[in-house]
């Protein structure tokens, strides 16, 4: 088998393709021949040393694959082999064969290819989560998607769209268009305009009733100051931790130094909540996860799931498809194909 190696961390030339002996499934495995690999923003900040629940190099990272079942291990039906499946993995995704968790499969729905199917977990579950179980975001509230035009951030919107909630987005003005297409209501351009200002002046000064937000740091306060009375703010991510070129520590530092504290009573009177997501904590979930991952297949029999892939590189381009998301050119997910 082939694996995509981070070696250490750095820059995308850290990256190599190494060579192994064929995984054997364990009981209750199975083994997936691999077609296509997401690739998550989470991957960058591992290769970076900046994710920290990512195992230390050299290490591989790789939270979600599609493929054919090649074999499986004892107490799986073998009836599965040749069966088209997308799955989540633990790392180890970024590998033409990996063994996964019986558990861990989903069947391909007949209208998606490998790389639409390898787009979906980590991105649906993410934003399925935070919209449907935690957001609770009802017909007629309004949502508030940042990094709208990325991978989750399609995602939230089609859950957001099939719910009938009112929708504004931030991204760069250069995907405003594609967005506009999708069905979001009001793009904001967050580069040039200040997305605070220009939600109060959209909804009359009284803000929005969920927020999903991967940027963090000072972006949660601002944010917070956007959320109406009932808002819901639900935090996922930090990427502005890699605005800087500083170092790690002070990168990590002056992340922390902008994260906000929230004070339980002020909550109490502003009748505002907050929540956290973190899809890669919720292993143990399996049956939530299980539960999830069924309303969001009928939710692409029925046509309002829409994966999107910007680009597919190959196994041998991870370091540029890296670098493409870096230079935050995607709009939705970037995914890796195999030759097998
Ligand atoms: N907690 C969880 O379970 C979970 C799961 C999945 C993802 N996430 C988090 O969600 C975020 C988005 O993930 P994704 O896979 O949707 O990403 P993605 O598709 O790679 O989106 C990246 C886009 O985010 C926008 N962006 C805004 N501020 C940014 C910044 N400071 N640094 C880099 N990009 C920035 C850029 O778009 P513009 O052109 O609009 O600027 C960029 O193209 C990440 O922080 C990721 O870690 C969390």
């Amino acid at each position: 088998m082939k694996q995509i190696v981070i070696t250490k961390h750095g820059n995308p030339d850290v990256l190599k393709i190494q060579e192994k002996a064929d995984p054997i499934p364990s009981s209750g495995e199975v083994l997936i021949k691999v077609k296509a690999i997401g690739i998550n923003f989470a991957d960058i900040l591992a290769r970076k040393g900046l994710y920290p629940d990512a195992p230390k190099p050299p290490c591989v990272v790789g939270y979600e694959v599609s493929g054919v079942i090649e074999s499986v291990g004892r107490g799986v039906d073998s009836s599965k082999i040749g069966n088209s499946v997308f799955a989540l993995t633990r790392f180890n995704g970024y590998s033409d064969k990996v063994c996964v968790s019986e558990n861990a499969i989903f069947p391909i729905p007949e209208s998606l290819n490998f790389q639409r199917a390898a787009a979906i977990p980590v991105n649906y579950l993410t934003s399925y989560q935070l919209v449907h179980v935690m957001g609770g975001l009802k017909k007629g509230e309004s949502i508030l998607i940042h990094n709208a035009g990325g991978g989750v951030g399609l995602a939230v919107l089609d859950i957001s769209l099939h719910l009938g909630a009112i929708t504004y987005g931030t991204s760069s003005a250069g995907k405003h268009s594609f967005l506009k297409d999708r069905g979001l209501n009001y793009p904001i351009d967050y580069r040039n305009q200040d997305f605070l200002s220009r939600i109060l002046y959209l909804t009359n000064g009284k803000g929005v009733e969920l927020i999903i937000d991967p940027i963090g740091g000072k972006n949660w306060k601002k944010s917070y100051r956007a959320l109406r009375s009932t808002g819901r703010l639900g935090m996922f991510g930090v990427s502005t931790v890699t605005d800087s070129t500083a170092g790690k520590v002070i990168q990590l530092a002056k992340l922390l130094l902008h994260t906000p504290w929230y004070n339980p009573l002020r909550l109490m009177n502003a009748n505002k909540s907050v929540f956290g997501v973190n899809l890669g904590h919720m292993w143990k979930e399996r049956k939530k996860i299980s539960g999830w991952m069924h309303e969001i297949l009928k939710g692409v029999e029925e046509g309002w799931i829409r994966p999107h892939v910007d680009r597919s590189f190959s196994f041998e381009q991870a370091g540029e498809a890296h670098a493409y998301i870096e230079a935050r050119k995607n709009i939705g997910k970037i995914v890796l194909v195999t030759d097998s």
